[in-house]
């Protein structure tokens, strides 16, 4: 079987550790692309030289010529400032914009039927970035954002239940961004619901560590931004695409009047195959949900507006 191929762009902490993920499960081949070539080029090596150690084969490459990258499955766009403390995702907006749209019309270049996982922040104002400068439908675009967000918010449910966080099965709806919208409603820990397992006040704890779980790793890391999780969600997508695996997962799709949203990249449930979004999934949501989720959407909208007015 021929392997798959992904390029992973930017080649920072995210990109680094994408690439690392995807060797180390053996995915694919790996391409990194850095504007820093050489040192693309160099993690690369030093990668490939943990083949024979770690047991995995792929082939490793890395440079800043998009040529590498031709022909790529998915591409991985990880490129981009991360943010400080103190900042939101949503200043990096016009820098981010900049470099996510020459990254993307590259990419589409050299591997026009690839999927794109955008990581970069502002997500989902990125993603129409993204979206826009490949010229892809958009079922070929996507944002990573969901299952990040859904591992934090896993993560603080096992640990407050003390239970495997692998039996925690939770969703995050919405923008990337201060109103993402936890759904504690459809939160279950091996089948039973959440609700029905911890007090109101502790599940909405646990919802507001998870919409600010960024900023908190932000404040500790001090230099940068998350990366381990961000980095594992991205190629878990990538995993779900290349393997044709169909796996319902939150994740930033461009919505068509789902959820009463038109024409915007927000985080909803999505069926990812070999084809990127192969569906919207549907739910219920309560009237509470279905507000926060429009509030959330405006939020995205308004990002969308700056960028456009600055074209
Ligand atoms: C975070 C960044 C990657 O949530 O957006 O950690």
């Amino acid at each position: 079987m021929k392997r798959a191929k992904v390029t992973v762009v930017g080649g920072g902490f995210v990109g680094s550790t994408a690439a690392h993920w995807i060797a180390s499960k053996e995915l694919a081949d790996v391409c990194l692309i850095d504007l820093n070539g050489e040192m693309a080029q160099g993690k690369a090596l030093d990668l490939a030289q943990s083949g024979p150690v770690e047991g995995f084969d792929a082939q490793l490459t890395g440079g800043s010529n998009y040529e590498a990258s031709a022909g790529s499955d998915v591409v991985i766009i990880t490129a981009g400032l991360p943010r400080k403390p103190g900042m939101s995702r949503d200043d990096l907006l016009i820098t981010n914009s900049k470099i996510v749209r020459e990254c993307a019309s590259n990419v589409a270049k050299h591997s026009p039927n690839a999927v794109l996982i955008i990581v970069s922040n502002p997500l989902d104002a990125m993603c129409h970035v993204a979206l826009e400068a490949s010229g892809f439908p958009k079922n070929r675009v996507i944002g990573m954002a969901g299952v990040l967000d859904g591992a934090r918010f896993r993560t603080f449910i096992a640990e407050a239940l003390q239970v495997s966080v692998e039996d925690v099965q939770a969703f995050v709806f919405g923008g990337h961004g201060d109103t993402m919208v936890p759904m504690p409603r459809y939160v279950t820990v091996g089948g039973v619901p959440l609700p029905q397992l911890l007090p109101k006040e502790k599940i909405d704890a646990l919802v507001k560590r998870t919409a600010s779980g960024g900023a908190e790793i932000v404040g500790l890391l001090k230099t940068g931004s998350a990366y381990y999780a961000p980095s594992a969600s991205a190629v878990q997508m990538a995993e779900a695409i290349i393997k044709d695996k169909k796996r319902v997962l939150p994740c930033a799709c461009f919505l068509d009047g789902e959820f009463g949203v038109k024409g915007l990249f927000v985080g909803v449930l999505a069926k990812l195959g070999s084809k990127g979004i192969e569906q919207i999934m549907p739910l219920e949501l309560n009237a509470d949900e279905q507000a926060a989720f429009k509030k959330s959407a405006s939020a995205v909208q308004e990002l969308v507006d700056v960028l456009n007015k600055n074209k």
